[in-house]
């Protein structure tokens, strides 16, 4: 065996975590889990996976599931064209494969959603093919143990640690060694110049701490700027519950629910109303929403507006969904959970709006000082986070 296999599969074999789909590790449950595991902590997508493979127990059940019921399983997760993309390889792999998962990295590879890492992982664990699966943790550990200053977001690196994974990889069990490499990255190897080198089975095989550059590996270029998109919600209320929009079919967030809501505007009150107007809407407005922030990959949403009471018929597009509905079968995405949280029926609506820090978008004339409410239409009684008031109006910039 290559030196570092034995030490590595050793340390992996004692030091592993008991998770589910490690204790059934059927291609399903690979697959399930590595594209969870994608975009997201095992710890938070844990409960996920126990949920989605207890209601979903086979590529059959997920092939021919409602996609709504799927978003809601989803929920909280981000990124949704994973689990779309897998009911689409699902539906694949009834027509084609007799709803088994292929034994075959090029046919894994082919389906929708499974690129080069998650097919070498499904290979590799759960059918003991020796293809490579080489994800974020994979490349630290390769370009520390190299001591490599080759940046890891550029296609060359990557297929420089590829090829090093596989000579480095025990042809007779590439699952194990792919996974304690993860694992080895996720527990010991830590990003931002953290890794435990004194409990590394590897240390005495690391180039890179034996340059004492191993907290400064690897090396990424920075990231672009995310754009600051500003968005305007309403959070309408009335009888029969909470107004939700679907969003549309294809591109973010595509088939969520959501509250009415306008992307790459700050809308003032009136203009939010003329807006719901023309569609039918008459709201009794309340208060400000407190604003809140949510950070997708390429940007930032800053959304704010305003809550409300009206009555009626639902616009088209629209629901009224009561509070069992909206927790049992509308999909929201977590973008908007902070303006949700902020339905709290039976409660007074408050005239008091929270200025946030860091949100340099207004400022008071009273005192010239920056604050961060995206939206005041009247002059509210503004407090700001140190429990000061303000009474003085607040003009937008
Ligand atoms: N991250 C993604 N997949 C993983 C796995 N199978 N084991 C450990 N960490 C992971």
């Amino acid at each position: 065996m290559r030196p570092i296999a034995a030490p590595l599969l050793q340390w992996f074999q004692a030091n592993k975590r008991l998770l589910p789909f490690r204790q059934e590790p059927s291609a399903y449950h690979i697959w399930v889990s590595e594209i969870m595991l994608q975009q997201t902590r095992v710890s938070a997508a844990l409960p996920y996976y126990e949920r989605f493979v207890a209601e979903l127990p086979d590529p059959a059940a997920l092939a021919a599931c409602d996609p709504d019921k799927l978003r809601k399983l989803w929920q909280g997760l981000g990124y949704y064209s994973r689990v779309a993309n897998m009911q689409k390889a699902a539906q694949i792999v009834c027509r084609q494969y007799g709803g088994q998962l292929p034994a075959d990295y090029a046919a894994l590879r082919a389906l929708p959603g499974i690129g080069d890492y998650t097919a070498g992982a499904i290979a590799s664990i759960a059918f003991g093919i020796p293809a490579p699966a080489v994800d974020g943790n994979v490349l630290r550990v390769f370009a520390r143990l190299d001591n490599s200053s080759a940046d890891i977001t550029k296609p060359a690196a990557k297929r420089e640690f590829t090829a090093r994974v596989l000579e480095e990889m025990p042809k007779e069990r590439p699952g194990p060694y792919n996974e304690a490499l993860m694992e080895l990255g996720a527990l010991v190897c830590l990003p931002n110049g953290a890794p435990k080198c004194e409990v590394c089975p590897l240390a005495a095989q690391c180039r890179g701490r034996a340059a004492g550059r191993a907290e400064q590996l690897p090396v990424k270029t920075a990231k672009p700027e995310k754009t600051l998109v500003p968005v305007t919600a309403a959070l309408i209320t009335g009888p029969q519950g909470v107004l939700l929009q679907r969003r549309p079919s294809k591109g973010l967030l595509a088939g969520l629910w959501q509250p009415l809501a306008f992307e790459g505007t700050a809308m003032t009150q009136p203009e939010l109303d003329a807006a719901l107007h023309a569609i039918g809407l008459c709201v009794q407005w309340q208060a400000p929403l407190q604003s809140t922030r949510h950070v997708f990959t390429h940007r930032i949403w800053q959304i704010s507006g305003f809550c409300g009471t009206a009555a009626g018929p639902a616009p088209e597009g629209c629901v009224w969904a009561s509070r069992a509905e909206l927790n049992g079968e509308y999909a929201v995405p977590s973008a908007f959970a902070g303006i949700m949280r902020q339905w709290r029926p039976g409660k007074k609506a408050s005239r008091v709006a929270w200025l946030l820090t860091g949100e340099e978008i207004f400022r008071r004339p009273c005192c010239g000082e920056w604050c961060g409410i995206t939206l005041i239409p009247e002059p509210f009684c503004v407090k700001n986070l140190q429990g000061k008031d303000c009474i003085h109006p607040v003009n937008r910039v």
